[in-house]
């Protein structure tokens, strides 16, 4: 990792770092990849919009950052028709503007709105918002009323129709999982979306494993904690023993499977920097264990964690 020399002023010092983070961010090191299911491969790092779009004040400057992140190669987007009430959608469709070919979409349905007809109606009111034709992933947010089979069915209607490139879920235990399989095109879930960072360890169990055997790569949703994580001790110290952030920690770690996508959330664009930067980070087996014993891996099966 890169770092300013020590015994300089705090303004030479941000300035030096600022620089070294552009140049390790058009340097050397490639974002990884995720492959989907269908063999398409997607950037392991991505881009999350939460809290985004819920003040039109803010929207320029969210929408700048996830631009930044797209420059970087954080080409993946998730984002929600919850999400500002679709204005995170809206959000997006002025980042992705000039570039949708780049940009691989992700977007999600209400429960409530995941029926046979009424799943399509959410998706192309996402699509109209996101201005683009299609989304290349679309989830199902969480496990609700309606049956999972219907919005399956509606699921790959949509996909028929090319609205939607492909189609998971989010939030689903390994009972979920299991029996999303045993429906009619069930198998066809390309990625699942769930909470996963340091101090939440507990899909690593069960779930984790059960999709790695079937091929089925896994979103870590609230990769830094939401933030607080971060202020923690334990972490802060590796971080600085590693000459890192403990956000740069954080994402790594989460990204030290093959077959794990972290969508961080940021609307500073120092944090989107320092986040790509993230991907330079070698976390050999000592730093592994370090983490291990700061962050233990569980030790028994536990019900999925969500937010
Ligand atoms: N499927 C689901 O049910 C579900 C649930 C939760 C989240 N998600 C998705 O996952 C995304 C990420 O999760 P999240 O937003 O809950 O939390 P997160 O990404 O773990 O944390 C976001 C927070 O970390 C801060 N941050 C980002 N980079 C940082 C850095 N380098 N240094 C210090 N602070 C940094 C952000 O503030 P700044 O803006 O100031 O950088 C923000 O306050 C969401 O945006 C959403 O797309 C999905």
């Amino acid at each position: 990792m890169l770092q300013a020399p020590a015994g300089l002023s705090a303004r030479t010092t941000r300035f030096l770092r600022g620089m070294l983070g552009d140049m390790a961010s058009r340097s050397t090191v490639d974002m990884p990849t995720v492959s989907l299911p269908d063999g398409t491969k997607v950037p392991a790092l991505g881009q999350g919009t939460w809290t985004m779009g819920e003040k039109k004040a803010r929207a320029s400057v969210e929408g700048a950052a996830l631009a930044l992140g797209f420059e970087h190669g954080m080409t993946l987007v998730d984002t929600a028709e919850m999400y500002g009430d679709g204005g995170a959608e809206e959000v997006v469709a002025r980042a992705i503007a000039g570039r949708r070919e780049r940009v691989f979409v992700v977007s999600k349905v209400y429960p409530h709105n995941a029926g046979r007809k009424s799943a399509i109606a959410a998706c192309e009111r996402s699509l109209k918002r996101l201005g683009t034709d299609r989304l290349d992933l679309y989830l199902l947010h969480w496990r609700g009323r309606v049956p999972l089979g219907e919005t399956i069915e509606a699921f790959e209607r949509l996909r028929a129709d090319g609205k939607i490139v492909r189609w998971g879920v989010s939030n689903f235990d390994t009972a979920d999982m299991r029996e999303l399989m045993t429906l009619p095109d069930g198998q066809h879930c390309a990625a699942n979306q769930v909470l996963y960072h340091l101090a939440e360890r507990g899909i690593e169990w069960e779930l984790l494993p059960w999709m790695r055997e079937r091929g089925i790569p896994l979103m870590a949703y609230s990769p830094l904690g939401q933030g607080a994580l971060l202020r923690k001790r334990n972490l802060t110290s590796i971080a600085k023993h590693l000459g890192v952030t403990p956000a740069q920690v954080a994402l790594r770690w989460v990204m030290r499977s093959p077959d794990v996508i972290a969508i961080p959330e940021s609307a500073n664009p120092e944090h989107v920097r320092a986040n790509r930067d993230a991907v330079s980070l070698v976390l050999d087996q000592a730093a592994l264990d370090s983490i291990d014993a700061a962050f233990p891996p569980p030790a028994r099966s536990t019900p999925l964690a969500v937010i």
